[in-house]
């Protein structure tokens, strides 16, 4: 990965502009706009890319990236299962029509398990502690079910994340226990880690997972029929790292952070990519440590994904207007950064914005531009792509649909509406 991997997508903006100008001109601005078409590219980039390894794998798409509707029925059209991982999330999911679904996340209640067991037939549920196990056990025999069931594992490769699951030292324990429990039909094991740039710690977690395994019997492992192993895939990101933050640092407007100063100066370069591997690289490895590690132990297992990131990363543009140009330098949208939730682009990410007014392609200017929320940590970045700046111009953020839409917040206003781009 290169900074390239912003740059080449230049050309698909400019061929976006004139619909995003008629849909801002129809619905106004600030707004979302879905684009549906990339969800099924990068969709079908995962798929495939396990495909040419032949392993079979279900992908459940995690909601909790972007839960909007219509991209829950993008991936249930292209085949995809649903992870969710809370009662509203279950809810979103069975509207879009999703009846292949993961239950995953902490702390489960009577409550979820509740609405569990009334789509038990859809529903397989990673459980994270003894007390789920229990508690589902008895709910679930009450009502003389066998419900679909697994565990989640933390191992060396999770550092930091131990309030999930179970050690995986206890799984054999926990696996014992849970066959012997009535209302279970207890079959899967489940990790995730997050925010992999590499396959590294998936082929580790496969290893330490192996170990574990030859503890249990050779019938006991005949009854694991799934193994999960979550999202965590970086796709080839459409954001830098800011050249001025290089560290990633936050900063705030008023305590260390003066934008004006971020804009006076030349920085080179304006931001750097850091290295992905390509999703073939996290197929090809992950395949080879399973055929090594696993499928000698669990010869019928059948593989599970969760990629959140992954296959929702491009699939929201947000469009705003430039209100008040306050300076050569300075101006503010319509728009505020309570449709992101957070200061990602105040000090975290860069991602190029377009004026489609007064498009460039190539010319790039020093400039703030603020969100208009009542604080000055409201910050869209400070470049634009524009071949002049004016009041009422229309500002594309463009592919950013990751934990952004979902993190959204009443803060001040409203969360804009979503529109869809055909
Ligand atoms: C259990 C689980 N699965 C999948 C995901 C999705 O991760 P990502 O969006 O990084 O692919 C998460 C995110 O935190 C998660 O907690």
């Amino acid at each position: 990965m290169t900074p390239d991997s912003i740059t080449e997508r230049f050309p698909a903006i400019e061929k976006l502009a004139p619909t995003l100008t008629t849909l801002a001109k129809k619905h106004g601005t600030p707004l979302y706009v879905f684009d549906r078409g990339e969800v099924e590219k990068n969709f079908r980039a995962f798929r495939d890319a396990f495909a040419t390894e032949k392993l079979p794998l279900e992908i459940f798409y995690a909601m909790k990236s972007n839960y909007y509707g219509g991209m829950l029925r993008t991936v249930i059209a292209e085949g995809g299962g649903i992870d969710a991982s809370s009662h509203r999330e279950l809810e979103l999911a069975l509207a879009a029509g999703a009846r292949k679904i993961i239950y995953t996340g902490p702390a489960k209640s009577e409550a979820d398990f509740e609405l569990i067991l009334r789509h038990a037939d859809s529903i397989a549920v990673n459980l994270e502690s003894r007390r789920e196990l229990k508690l589902l056990s008895s709910m679930a025999a009450k009502k003389k079910l066998a419900v679909r069931c697994g565990v989640r594992v933390v191992t060396g490769q999770q550092k930091g994340w131990s309030k999930f699951g179970i050690a995986l030292k206890d799984l054999p324990s926990f696996l014992r226990e849970a066959r012997k429990l009535p209302g279970l039909d207890f079959q899967g094991i489940h990790f995730h880690i997050s925010l992999n740039r590499t396959p590294e710690r998936y082929v580790g977690t496969l290893e330490e997972l192996s170990s574990t395994l030859k503890e249990l019997t050779a019938e006991e492992r005949a009854g694991i029929r799934y193994l999960d192993m979550g999202g965590g895939y970086i796709p080839a990101a459409f954001e830098g790292v800011p050249g001025w933050n290089p560290n990633q640092e936050m900063k705030f407007v008023g305590e260390d952070l003066d934008p004006m100063e971020v804009v006076g100066k030349d920085w080179n370069p304006r931001y750097t990519v850091p290295p992905v591997s390509p999703i073939g690289d996290f197929a090809q490895e992950i395949s080879a440590a399973l055929r090594a590690h696993i499928f000698p132990l669990l010869p019928h297992v059948q593989m599970y994904a969760e990629p959140g990131r992954f296959l929702c990363h491009s699939s929201m543009h947000m469009l705003f207007t430039l209100m008040d140009l306050k300076d050569t330098r300075m101006g503010v949208t319509d728009g505020g950064t309570n449709m992101i939730g957070w200061e990602k682009y105040q000090c975290y990410h860069y991602v190029p914005l377009f004026d489609l007014t007064h498009f460039s392609l190539t010319r790039e200017v020093p400039f703030v531009l603020y969100g208009s929320l009542c604080t000055p940590d409201d910050v869209w970045g400070y470049y634009l792509h524009a071949s002049e700046i004016q009041e009422g111009d229309l500002i594309l953020l463009p592919y950013q649909g990751a934990y952004t839409y979902t993190l959204s917040q009443q803060f001040i206003k409203d969360i804009p509406p979503v529109v869809d781009l055909a």
